[in-house]
């Protein structure tokens, strides 16, 4: 990885400065550290001489970037009209309360990070949760929570193998 300072001038050449430009710029960043670490927007706003705050402002609004970052395992709850007709909300809900996470958040101890989307293209199976690439229909508060207890970490897989061997 480049210098953090590097990073941020890269970026901002290839785009030549160009404030219309903020969402890739964004983009990019994010490609560099698989997330957007708030020192580098801190950086980008004074590099283009942005208010932060509109820089967060687009951070949060678009679900494809990333504040955290990336857990273990990746878990998508899809909001999209026919799951949140059939309990979504709820099932979010109950997954941010028990592992204390925001939708668009990770983990205290990385173990996933949660996603909340618009329609992943099953409405027939709603509500439906991704895990990992792996679908899951028909969920509900219960067996959503059942699922991600089920994922472990790979420090907790390699303390299991310690202990057996
Ligand atoms: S609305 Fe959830 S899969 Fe389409």
């Amino acid at each position: 990885m480049k210098g953090k300072s590097k990073v941020i001038e890269t970026i901002v050449k290839r785009y030549e400065g160009d404030t219309g430009m903020l969402i890739p710029m964004m983009q990019d960043l994010q490609e560099e550290y698989g997330y957007l670490p708030a020192e580098q927007l801190r950086h980008l706003a004074i590099k283009l001489d942005v208010p932060l705050t509109r820089i967060c402002a687009i951070a949060t609004f678009y679900t494809s970037f990333r504040l955290a970052p990336k857990g273990e395992h990746e878990v998508t709850l899809c909001m999209g009209t026919v799951c949140y007709l059939k309990g979504a909300p709820q099932i979010l809900e109950t997954i941010c309360e028990e592992f204390q996470v925001e939708a668009g958040g990770t983990t205290s101890d990385r173990l996933f990070s949660l996603q909340a989307v618009n329609c992943v293209g099953a409405c027939a199976l709603a509500p439906v949760m991704v895990v990992d690439g792996k679908y899951y229909d028909g969920v509900d508060p219960k067996s959503a929570l059942e699922i991600i207890q089920g994922l472990s970490s790979s420090k907790e897989a390699t303390v299991e193998k310690e202990a057996q061997a």
